[in-house]
């Protein structure tokens, strides 16, 4: 496969994914292109220890670092991104900037270097809630808060920069993913390590029987090297697991895997707009050979013990700017 370019390799999904590559595919050299926002984690990398791995600290926005960044790669798997929904509800600035004129900076570059396959990484979410049946990839796409609607118009310059100037991009829509090196932002890492530490797991109420489909980060890591080798240029393909959770039962997973009861549930208000369900049919990748190999029960056992293991990563972010986050977002907010 060559040499291939990930952007926002410091990231959760990112990271896992240039670990996992290097590990199958011993020929391969990735260049990883990252801001290092407060997502970006040097530490996610610490076991890669390779030649065949070069780290660029840049901006994809950033028209020269791109270009040199892009330079003799054969793919560009895109996974920088702003991530979270809550934030995108504080404000948006940087999602666009990042989620939309970001992506038009990595098509522009890929086109002037002829690069042979861009795949853009996106989401579930721009389908929309969906109350009934599952999204297949033809659906209209119908984003409800400013993080998705950001990602649906970077997948939208993707589509148009295939259609205008044939350039093989492909899009990959991954459902919820959860696994190690999770920014404890996240519902996941957030409520197994509050559990951990003895505090509340703050759960968005009116929320509680919201749905999402939840996917392990290396069966994510295994859709998207799938997509980048057999995926069609120009064609969409959902990554979903299918395993539908309610909140309520993912809260109740975690408190019984790190031995809490319920009084640890603790309501905050709802997300304003909360989509209610998120579905997706997956059956076109399944076409290419892809299926999950982690259940959601080994998987969410493998992530509690992995951060029950490794306190070390997520204390220095919890006491880093996840506090003041946290302040802002729970403990002015918590319905007493
Ligand atoms: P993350 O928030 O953990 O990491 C994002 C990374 O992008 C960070 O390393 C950050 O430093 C980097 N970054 C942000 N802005 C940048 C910029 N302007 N230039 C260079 N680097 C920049 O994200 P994640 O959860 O790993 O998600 C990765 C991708 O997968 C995103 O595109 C996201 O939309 C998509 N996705 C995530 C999920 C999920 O459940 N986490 C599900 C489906 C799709
Ligand atoms: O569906 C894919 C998307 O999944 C990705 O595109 C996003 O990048 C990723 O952040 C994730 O979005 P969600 O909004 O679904 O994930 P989050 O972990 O923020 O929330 C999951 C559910 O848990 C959601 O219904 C809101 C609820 N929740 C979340 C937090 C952080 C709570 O009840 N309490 C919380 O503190």
């Amino acid at each position: 496969m060559g040499k291939i370019l990930v952007t926002g390799g410091a990231g959760f999904i990112g990271s896992a994914f240039i670990r996992n590559m290097l590990d199958w595919y011993p020929d391969i050299h990735i260049v990883n292109l990252d801001k290092l926002t407060y997502a970006g984690n040097l530490d996610n990398l610490k076991s890669v220890d390779t030649k065949r791995y070069t780290f660029i600290h840049g901006d994809i926005v950033d028209a020269e670092v791109m270009e040199h960044a892009i330079k003799g790669c054969d793919a560009v798997v895109h996974f920088a991104a702003e991530t979270h929904v809550d934030r995108s509800l504080v404000g948006a600035k940087d999602f666009l900037r990042t989620n939309v004129e970001g992506v038009y900076q990595i098509l522009l570059s890929a086109r002037n270097n002829d690069t042979s396959r861009v795949l853009l990484v996106s989401t579930d979410e721009v389908y929309g809630s969906r109350d009934v049946g599952s999204a297949v990839e033809t659906d209209m796409i119908c984003p409800r808060n400013p993080y998705s609607a950001s990602k649906a118009g970077g997948e939208l310059l993707g589509k148009a920069f295939y259609e205008s100037f044939k350039l093989p991009v492909l899009i990959t829509r991954g459902c919820n993913t959860y696994g190690p090196y999770q920014y404890p932002e996240k519902v996941l890492p957030l409520f197994i390590t509050n559990a951990m530490e003895d505090k509340p797991l703050p759960l968005y109420k009116g929320g509680e029987h919201n749905i999402r489909d939840w996917l392990y980060v290396d069966d994510h890591c295994r859709a998207i090297d799938t997509v980048l080798r057999k995926g069609v240029p120009g064609e969409i393909y959902n990554i979903s697991a299918g395993y539908e959770k309610e909140n309520i039962e993912i809260t109740r997973k975690v408190l019984e895997l790190t031995g809490k009861d319920e009084s640890f549930i603790q309501w905050v208000p709802d997300r304003p707009g909360h989509d209610r369900r998120y579905s997706m049919n997956s059956d076109k990748l399944r076409a290419l050979g892809w299926k999950p190999l982690v259940s959601w029960e080994e998987g969410i056992q493998k992530t509690v013990q992995w951060y029950k293991e490794n306190e070390w990563w997520w204390r220095k972010i919890k006491e880093g700017e996840f506090k003041k986050y946290y302040e802002e977002q729970y403990i002015k907010r918590i319905i007493t």
